[in-house]
């Protein structure tokens, strides 16, 4: 059997935080399935390299900082010029603080910033495509969460606040617009190496970054509880994909985990590890 290749067939899809990692490999998975895709990051130049790679007359990058009203307005304004509709809106950009394990040590200043960008930009992110996709009567609203949305110890204070928060949106939204048939959802991925994962392990510098790779997925897979496989942004891409298609067109209000079981399970309770004697 064939995979499809035009689950987006006439579909116009706007994804923040676009230009890097997670949002970029969905950029070009919603292209390769016929989207026309609005790039909208800070990293000007990152993301005209991303759209270049789509093709020019597929995907348009606008500068937005997810913080400012006004920038992710005129993004979606511009998805509306462009392409004439909105029919995606992936919430994606997301940031975390430097971690300092004790909440003493914890500036107020990093804790807003994150908060800023993690649930005020997806709150104005659905806002303005809440604004576009009601009089049209139908859309599909996703943002992502992370497995620090439901599990506390595996991120920093704000971050852990930050992505709670936006399960919370999503659901109270859901209710909201599903009365004008617009589904909002949220994705919840476990660890994958991207720029935002390898600096909340310290790991910086394009030298560091290809050492650092292999190190921390190991690690990820180390505490992960599905094994034999890698969790790559790929496999989120594929998860926004599906949100995003008309194969999810009954899901509505959802927090997918893509973390191969990792949030549900308690490892000082389990009782079904094989041990060598088995
Ligand atoms: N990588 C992981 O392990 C992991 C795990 C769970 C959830 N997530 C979430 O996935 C999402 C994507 O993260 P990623 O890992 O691809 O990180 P990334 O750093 O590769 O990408 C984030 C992008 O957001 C952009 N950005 C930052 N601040 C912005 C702002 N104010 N306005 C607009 N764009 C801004 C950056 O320029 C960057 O292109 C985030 O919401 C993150 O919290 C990541």
């Amino acid at each position: 059997m064939t995979t499809p290749t035009r689950r987006l067939e006439g579909k116009v899809a706007l994804i923040t935080g676009a230009s890097s990692g997670i949002g970029e490999c969905t950029a070009k998975l919603f292209a390769e399935h016929r989207a026309k895709i609005i790039i909208a990051d800070i990293q000007d130049e990152l993301g005209q390299v991303v759209c270049n790679a789509i093709g020019s007359s597929n995907a348009i990058y606008v500068h937005c900082d997810v913080t400012n009203e006004e920038d992710i307005k005129n993004a979606i304004d511009i998805a509306i010029t462009t392409y004439g509709k909105l029919d995606i809106m992936f919430n994606n950009t997301g940031i975390i603080d430097p971690t300092k394990p004790h909440i003493i040590d914890n500036e107020k200043s990093d804790f807003e910033r994150v908060l800023s960008v993690n649930v005020t930009g997806v709150f104005l992110g659905m806002k303005h495509a809440a604004r576009v996709m009601v009089p049209a009567k139908t859309g599909s609203i996703i943002s992502t969460a992370s497995v620090a949305s439901h599990v506390g110890g595996v991120a920093t204070h704000a971050y852990c606040s930050s992505k709670h928060a936006i399960v919370g949106l999503t659901k109270n939204l859901a209710v909201e617009l599903g009365q004008f048939g617009i589904r909002v959802n949220c994705l919840s991925p476990h660890g994958v190496a991207t720029p935002l994962s390898l600096s909340y392990f310290g790991l910086e510098g394009d030298e560091a970054i290809k050492n650092a790779i292999g190190v921390l997925e190991n690690a990820i897979h180390l505490t992960g509880n599905l094994k034999n496989v890698t969790l790559k942004a790929d496999d989120i891409a594929k998860a926004a994909l599906f949100l995003a298609s008309d194969e999810a067109k009954y899901i509505s209000g959802q927090n997918l985990f893509v973390d191969g079981g990792f949030s549900i399970v308690n490892p000082s309770l389990n009782h079904l590890k094989y041990t060598r004697n088995d």
